[in-house]
Formats: structure tokens, sequence, C-alpha cells
């Protein structure tokens, strides 16, 4: 009895291949019909449906791909369509179907060595670092997101702050610390610190301004009160598109501040970052982001890169390096071979082992541009204009805040926010989320899809119009 030669390829080829095209059939077809596809729900017997029952033989790649075509794609959650202005969530690109499917067929593992892909993330990360103004010792990796690379630059602050002796000798014999963020900031913060181990306390909410943008009086005020109780400042935070409001802190003022001060900047950019590629005035939004110690930022929002893939990018790439690089024997560098090469990922974050996103990252900026790109992010902030002039116009609707960028919030004067909502989205006639500003439940639009006309906007208003009109009835 004998295993040799068992493998897990298809048994025959020409019917497999048979197979994937007419799955990519299925796949374009869908992108080209994003108009027609709007957010459905899921049928209730989908988990039943899917379930993998224990000790079953597989049923072979023709019965599981239909699957895929007939009981998967169909339930997405809906950010392909041009109405989807909810959280924030990225549209996607047809032509990454194709780098998806090269990055499983070389199932490369980015996490090191010396193979083609880390030069596509190289060339990817070079683009990035030259959008952000970083200066030319900065470096970046890729990661799942905003909230990972927010760990990436906190720790890195951290090895920065207190030494590199740190990552041995770990927090427990720190002072205690303080992470300065804007009322407003996105839970990812919290989250970072109490991975770290400072516990989500170390947070110090700084006031904002009439503008929603961080208050600097408030934030010296708190950093000159924490410091006579001991606490060491290792963060502020600024935020470049606040999730609820679209709003930029001043960046200027927080990186004159924080030079001043001796405090490492972090900036959360998960989408504001991208109007560094927008036109005047939103690009200006983001001046004083190049002074920055660290950004997160992602692709998978405003770029459209479909999920997952954001970035953390560090001023220094000596500190970046040596906040988390560790090479056992088995991962020894070596002058030739697999081994080799100078660039390893696994020396810039946490994950060993590594997908390539770098392949759609990159895929997408060469095969689109950046031009096109600044164009549609130009446009969604118009767009995002559009939606407030026509709230400011509505006799049911109201503005909670002036829209600054790419975020536009919407009071209903009757019936629930949360039930308006829900009902658009069964409606199939635009998914927006809902949030409270100012103590008040708004609907809330977040324009980032490169699909969105203006038409879109004025049948989404309309459609919200209609809502509040009959829940007022
Ligand atoms: C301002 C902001 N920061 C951070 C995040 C978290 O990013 P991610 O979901 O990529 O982890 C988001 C997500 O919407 C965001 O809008």
């Amino acid at each position: 009895m004998t295993s040799e030669g068992t493998h897990l390829d298809p048994e025959n080829w020409d019917d497999f291949s048979r197979e994937m095209h007419d799955l990519m059939d299925h796949c374009l077809q869908r992108m080209k019909s994003a108009r027609e596809l709007p957010w459905q729900p899921k049928p209730k017997d989908m988990a039943h449906r899917l379930a993998l029952n224990p000790d079953t033989t597989g049923v072979g790649s023709a019965q599981s791909l239909e699957q895929l075509v007939q009981d998967i794609m169909p339930y997405a959650t809906g950010n392909t369509h041009p109405r989807f202005f909810g959280w924030v969530h990225g549209a996607g690109l047809p032509v990454s179907v194709g780098a998806e499917l090269v990055a499983a067929t070389m199932n490369s593992n980015c996490g090191g060595r010396d193979h083609g892909a880390m030069e596509v993330e190289r060339a990817a990360l070079d683009w990035l670092l030259g959008v952000s103004g970083l200066p030319k010792q900065a470096s970046a990796i890729l990661t799942t997101g905003t909230s990972q690379a927010t760990i990436l630059a906190l720790s890195a602050a951290c090895n920065k702050q207190f030494g590199h002796e740190v990552r041995q000798t770990g927090i427990q014999s720190l002072p205690p610390v303080s992470v300065y963020v804007r009322s407003g900031t996105h839970s990812c913060i919290g989250k970072a610190l109490e991975v770290l181990g400072f516990g989500s306390d170390a947070i110090r909410t700084v006031d904002t301004d009439a503008d929603m943008r961080m208050d600097m009086g408030s934030l010296a005020q708190l950093v000159a009160e924490d410091r006579a109780q001991g606490r060491v400042p290792l963060a502020v935070v600024g935020t470049a598109g606040a999730v609820n409001t679209g709003s930029f802190d001043p960046l200027q003022d927080i990186a004159d501040f924080c030079a001043a001060q001796n405090i490492w900047m972090h900036i959360d950019a998960a989408f504001g970052f991208w109007v560094r590629l927008a036109e005047a005035p939103w690009a200006q939004l983001a001046t004083g982001m190049e002074r920055a110690n660290s950004i997160a930022c992602d692709f998978h929002k405003w770029m459209s890169v479909p999920y997952d893939c954001g970035a953390c990018m560090i001023y220094d790439r000596s500190l970046h390096i040596n906040s988390f690089t560790s090479r056992p024997s088995y991962l020894e560098q070596q002058d030739a071979g697999l081994g080799g090469g100078d660039l390893w990922f696994c020396d810039y974050g946490l994950e060993l082992s590594r997908g390539f996103r770098a392949l759609k990252v990159w895929t997408a900026i060469k095969s689109i541009g950046e031009e096109a790109f600044s164009k549609s992010i130009t446009d969604n902030c118009k767009q995002a204009a559009l939606m407030a002039e026509l709230v400011r116009a509505s006799d049911v609707l109201e503005l909670p805040y002036e829209v600054t960028s790419n975020v536009c919030c919407l009071y209903v004067k009757h019936g629930d926010a949360n039930q308006i909502a829900a009902q658009l989205q069964l409606n199939g006639d635009a998914v927006f989320s809902t949030t409270v500003i100012k103590g008040r439940s708004c609907l809330r639009a977040a324009l980032v899809n490169h699909r969105t006309t203006s038409q879109d906007i004025r049948a989404a208003i309309a459609a919200v119009e209609d809502a509040v009109r009959r829940a007022a009835a």
C-alpha cells in the first residue's frame, strides 16, 4: 500500500480548462452587469447549502465551480454596484480578476526569499511612497488593511520611544503612555493599543473644532497634563478622512506640534490618503501628511483594489526593520539562490507567510494609471458636494455638517434613519450606512466608487426623499 503519486490536481486538464473558461465568463459577466446587481439578502438556507460535511468524497471541480456561480457569487456585499455608498467599501476592478488568477497560479509566499513577487511588491510600494511624499529613507509594507497597518505603526512608535529592547522586555516595566486622537477617530486605534498591551485606556480624546478637526489647543493641554503626571506621549494620531464625516485634521499643525514636542505622528489615512491623487482643492487636504512618522492607508477602499489590501508606511527604514526583523537559522540570509534577496517583508511586519497582494495593486496601477484614478477620486469628491447640495435643497433632509471630501451624511426629518437605510437596501435603491452625528442618527454615504455617476447621486437622494415622505405619511 503506497500513497506515492497521490495528487490533488485535475484528472482531466482539458475538462478543467473548459470549466475555468466558463467560470471566467461568469465572473466577467457579473462585473460587466454591476449596475444591474444591487445587494440582495442571502437565502435563508445558505448555511445549510454550503455546509461541508466531514468524511465526504469531493464532488469534483465541475460541480463545485458551478456552485460558486449559483450559490455564492450572487450574494456579495453589493459594493460593486454604483449606488453602494455604505461604510467605506471599494468597488473592485475587472482587471483584478486577472491579477488574482495569476497570483493564485504563482502561489508565491511574499514573506521573503529571492523571487519575482518581491519585485512586484517593491515596485508597488515605491509608487505608494512616491505618492506619500515621505522622505527617501521611508519604507512600507502591504497589509491586510489599515487596522493591521496601525498595529505595525504604533509598534514602531513604541520601539522609537523606548528602544528596540522593548521587543524583549515587553511593556510591563514601561511608564504609562498616552496616544492622542480626535473624537470620531476610527476604532482601529483603540484595538491596536489593546493588542500591543497598552490597553485602550491609553487613548486621550482631543476635542474637535467647529470644522470637526483636531483642536490644537486641546491637544497641547492634554499633552502638558499628561507629562506633568508622568505619562509618556507615545503618538498623536491625525485623521485624514474621518470615518463619519470625511474631515481632515490640520496635518501641518500636528506635524509642527509633534516636531516641537518630539512625539511620533501617525496618520490614519485609510481612505483619505488618496486625495493626494485628487485635483485641487481636495489634494490640499492632505498637505502635511509627508511629515508623518507613519501612515496607514488602504488600497481596498478608494483605489478599488479587491479585498484585502492596505499599507503601512514608516518614515525610517532602519527603524522599521529593527522593529520587526527576526531571523532564526531557518530564515538566515543566503548569498545566492532562493534564500538570497535584499527585501524580505517578514522584516517589516508580523507575518512570515504572506500572500501576493502586491500583484493586484501593481496590475491596477499599471493598467489604469494614476491619471484615471485621480479623475475618479476627484469625481467622488464632486459627487459628495452634489449630494450635499441636494440635501440642502430638500424639504425632508438636513445636512449635519459642511462636506469637505467624499463623505456626506443626511438627517431625515421624518422616520427613523436606520429603518430608512434598511428599506433602501432591501428595495435595491441604494446602500447607505448609518451613524450618529451630534447625537442624532443619520444616513451616511462614503463615495469611493468609480462607477458612481452624478445621476446615481440624484436617483439615490430622490429614493431617500420618497422613503422619508412615506415615513411621514
Ligand atoms: C478612517 C478609517 N480608519 C481605519 C479603518 C479600518 O480600515 P480596515 O477596515 O482596512 O482595517 C477604516 C475603515 O473603514 C476607516 O474608515
